[in-house]
């Protein structure tokens, strides 16, 4: 077929040539598209229009580009749940209050302890699969041989240079302007928060966090003595920018606020670009810190860049964590911190709290960040959370009742399922334990009782015939405690 090419959206009509092939069953999931070269040559189109109909098509989820292979048509969505709810409207502050979610985190993790594990589901990071195991082992080796003395010497005190300058390097990706000595290497993203926290807070002052709010945020609020006011936050832009402005002008005890903009914790919402811009204004205007928490933004399926929030700060507001957990290396415990107007504070305390990082791991994740090996295991990785996750989805839809919410994310791997009304969520989560099925369920994710309805589940284990018939038994658990 030769297409003519006097119009300018002759790539449309290309996709849409494949589209049809794909929709009657001509192609089917797992066919290989012809190559981008044959398109040319079968549809006299240049090479741009043939690569861009090919991007559309992998936009619009007709087709999955393999590495060196090419592309491949995919499976088809079939996820038809309705989004999850967005918060009520007026929007509603609670009080700000001191957290008890120690007590709901020990009691979540002594009931798993109680009956032995089959699947788990309940985490947020990927399974060793997901990771570029035998690369580090080979980087740490060569680290080894390259510093022999590694294990004995001091290590520097903010990070390894090598390390914290590929860091700068690759957090231009989302719009951030550092040098090797903005930034500090710290145990995880949660160390980085705990700094952050603490640089700019005193025991009962309050914090403003989402809502939903990953538990172990609201663990260090808790930890530090600190009190903690929830903002609405929709699950498809993040926080309530309009709510936070209210929490701001009514609430002077708030210090700090501390948000997740891209791929929250638990919602899988990224804030549109116009209200991080916001969001900084805002605090600034107020005075108040910033603190973004920023584990998840490289997991995104496009490999379009997300902004970090801190890239429209000007003056020092925004308090910026980042970790490898998620991305690179769940093992390492590697995070960092720039910390704006607050980072010589934030090193002094990084100093005097847990001293700093030890330099093998930080040597070899540098090396191999600062390779193009680092570029493929990131489109490797985006692309096999991109398809879990769907397949989880997949499965949710397939097996849970009607009124069952799902808001799919564009990238991460978590999925917040929010359940039709049902008697007891705690006796189903007992009861889903009991049968080895472990689940994060919703009351961890907040002080109140909102999300009691609410399952998180993680999408970055293998998608097995095992997963999947353990979802099929949460939702029979489902079914059984309908109202
Ligand atoms: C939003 C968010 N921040 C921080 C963390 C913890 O990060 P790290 O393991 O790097 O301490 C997690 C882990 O689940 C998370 O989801």
């Amino acid at each position: 077929m030769s297409l003519p090419d006097d119009t300018q959206l002759l790539y449309l009509r290309l996709a849409s040539h494949y589209q049809g092939a794909i929709e009657s069953g001509s192609l089917t999931p797992g066919d290989r598209m012809p190559s981008v070269r044959s398109l040319t040559r079968l549809h006299k189109v240049s090479l741009s229009t043939a690569l861009q109909a090919c991007h559309y098509l992998e936009d619009k989820g007709w087709l999955e580009a393999r590495p060196r292979s090419g592309y491949f048509v995919r499976r088809p969505r079939r996820v038809s749940l309705q989004p999850n709810s967005e918060p009520e409207q007026p929007l509603q502050l609670d009080a700000a209050q001191y957290l008890g979610i120690h007590e709901r985190v020990s009691e979540f993790i002594a009931s798993c302890e109680l009956y032995p594990l089959k699947t788990n589901l309940a985490q947020a990071f990927g399974s060793p699969d997901a990771y570029p195991t035998e690369a580090l082992k080979h980087a740490a080796t060569r680290a080894l041989r390259s510093h022999p003395e590694v294990l004995v010497e001091p290590t520097p005190w903010h990070g390894e240079s090598g390390f914290r300058a590929v860091l700068a390097r690759r957090a231009l990706d989302h719009g951030m302007r550092l040098t090797p000595d903005d930034i500090v290497v710290t145990h995880g993203c949660t160390e980085a928060v705990n700094l952050a926290l603490r640089a700019v807070t005193q025991a009962g002052d309050t914090v403003a966090v989402e809502s939903p709010c990953y538990f172990g945020l609201l663990q260090i609020v808790q930890s530090l003595g600190l009190r903690s006011i929830e903002i609405p936050t929709s699950p498809h832009t993040g926080m309530s920018i309009e709510a936070l402005e209210l929490a701001l002008q009514t609430q002077p005890s708030i210090r700090a606020v501390v948000v997740v903009p891209n791929f929250q914790n638990p919602l899988g919402s990224v804030m549109p670009d116009a209200h991080k811009e916001r969001l900084v204004a805002l605090c600034a205007e107020h005075g108040k810190a910033l603190i973004e928490d920023d584990s998840y933004s490289a997991l995104c399926d496009a490999e379009q860049s997300l902004r970090a929030v801190q890239s429209w700060d000007t003056d020092g507001t925004v308090i910026y964590c980042a970790s490898l957990h998620k991305t690179l290396a769940p093992g390492m415990r590697l995070g960092w911190i720039t910390g704006g107007r607050w980072h010589a504070r934030i090193k002094m305390l990084k100093f005097a709290q847990s001293r700093p990082n030890d330099a093998l791991s930080q040597l070899t994740v540098g090396e191999f960040m600062a390779s193009s090996a680092y570029d493929r295991h990131m489109t490797r990785l985006r692309n096999l959370l991109r398809e879990r996750r769907e397949r989880t989805a997949e499965s949710i839809a397939a097996h849970f009742p009607a009124g069952t919410r799902l808001s799919m994310p564009r990238g991460g791997m978590l999925l917040w399922v929010q359940l039709p009304p049902i008697r007891s969520p705690h006796a189903l989560f007992e009861q889903a334990l009991r049968e080895g099925i472990r689940v994060a369920p919703g009351w961890i994710f907040s002080n109140s009782s909102r999300y009691d309805n609410y399952l998180r589940i993680n999408c970055g284990i293998q998608f097995t015939a095992e997963v999947d018939a353990a979802i099929e038994r949460l939702a029979a658990l489902v079914y059984e405690q309908l109202v």
